[in-house]
């Protein structure tokens, strides 16, 4: 008997209105066909799950505290809670997807891992399932995501990981991907275990749908905490979308809580150097599907920027485009020195030093009055280890 249902706006073809599909070459249409096949079955399966539930307790640490900040809730005079996704082993959300996906792939007998890595926390998390599972492992990041996220470049070597550095186009997290999807289509017969709700069908709700723990245990901590499921609020970082996916999860249905979305504005969204995709995007297909995405008016791919290297792509995942358009979500564009504004606010009045894609999330509190009742709960998506040397960079830190 058929238990999964996803809580999702998609349709059989894996669209989320007219956002989704799966636009891909003929080489891959069996892969992507048998990787459909295997999620809806093991998604259904009970040792699938029971596996997966077990490695979330016992190895990645969950439930993530819920933790209700009262020095930046008196500064912003409202109530906030911070869902702690940073406090994951490997010190971010990723490792929730990389370990469904991972246990996916050894289901399908699948002994070669693909991925690509932007901030390097999605490149480390599947480093990290490939050592646990004995699986080889080669990550794709881009040159210039190499230079500014190093310590984790170290940690997916000693993992064991082969890092390739793509040196095309801005050399950043699209690069990264183009090379991961020709790895793929060269190597059949590997798995490629996506980072973020982007790609052909199923990819976007598989992604999800591992990402989906988050506001799960969102509702009961909140339950547990302030008496009700639902928060007013929720709030998360865009960049592909998964742990904004994994946060508003189970709250897409409840029209009370409103979602906000954060995207990563650079320098600005008219500067000309942003990764806004949904206020600079328009109608296209990257990577597999139908999305907003920056392009020219002849369609060529607008190289994005970000100060995050976890932000700095052009696309964005159909389920986000579709919440966006349909007035779903609320999408604010943070600029860099909003988020690292953010950063310090978060670093010294609480003791915790967020990852740079997570400030960006967090600066959501200085560009909206909330009011003094509301539930306010961010997505504090990892930690900033990866980032002080681009904090330090930026006179952050005195
Ligand atoms: C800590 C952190 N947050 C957020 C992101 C953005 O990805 P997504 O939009 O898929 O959550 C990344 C990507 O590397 C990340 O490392």
């Amino acid at each position: 008997m058929k238990k999964y249902r996803s809580l999702l706006p998609i349709d059989e073809e894996g669209y989320y209105g007219r956002f989704g599909g799966a636009y891909i070459p003929e080489i891959l249409h069996d892969n992507v066909k048998n990787l459909r096949d295997a999620f809806y079955r093991y998604v259904d399966d009970d040792d699938f799950q029971k596996e997966f539930d077990t490695l979330m307790r016992d190895y990645v640490g969950r439930p993530s505290p819920l933790y209700r900040a009262d020095r930046l809730s008196e500064i912003h005079k409202t109530n906030i809670y911070l869902k702690r996704e940073d406090l994951n082993h490997t010190g971010a959300h990723k490792i929730n997807n990389a370990i469904g996906s991972a246990l996916l792939a050894k289901r399908m007998g699948k002994t070669r891992i693909i991925a690509e890595t932007g901030a390097g926390q999605h490149g480390v998390a599947t480093a990290t399932v490939c050592a646990l599972m004995g699986l080889d492992c080669v990550v794709y990041m881009g040159a210039t995501d190499v230079a500014r996220q190093q310590p984790n470049v170290e940690r997916m070597k000693m993992l064991g990981a082969k890092v390739v550095a793509v040196h095309s186009g801005n050399k950043t997290l699209k690069d990264a991907t183009n090379e991961a999807i020709r790895d793929w289509c060269c190597n059949p017969d590997s798995f490629y275990i996506i980072g973020s709700t982007v790609g052909p069908h199923p990819y976007p709700e598989m992604v999800a749908h591992f990402q989906s723990i988050i506001s799960k245990e969102i509702r009961a901590q909140l339950k547990e905490q302030v008496g009700r499921e639902t928060p007013d609020y929720v709030v998360a970082c865009v960049g592909g979308g998964s742990n904004a996916a994994g946060a508003f999860y189970h709250f897409i249905n409840n029209p009370e809580v409103r979602l906000i979305a954060a995207e990563a504005a650079g320098k600005g969204v008219d500067s000309g150097e942003t990764a806004a995709t949904i206020h600079a995007g328009s109608e296209g297909i990257i990577h597999g599907s139908r999305t907003l995405v920056m392009q020219t008016s002849d369609g060529q791919i607008v190289e994005p920027y970000s100060i995050s290297a976890g932000l700095d792509y052009p696309g964005i995942g159909p389920l986000h485009a579709y919440l966006a358009t349909s007035g779903r979500a609320e999408v604010l564009a943070v600029t860099d020195t909003e988020a690292l504004d953010a950063a310090m606010t978060l670093t010294r009045n609480e003791g915790i030093i967020p990852a740079l894609e997570s400030a960006h999330a967090l600066a959501v509190l200085d560009k909206k009055r909330f009011h003094p009742d509301d539930i306010v709960v961010i997505n504090l998506s990892g930690r900033g280890d990866k980032d002080l040397h681009t904090y330090l960079m930026n006179n952050s830190i005195n």
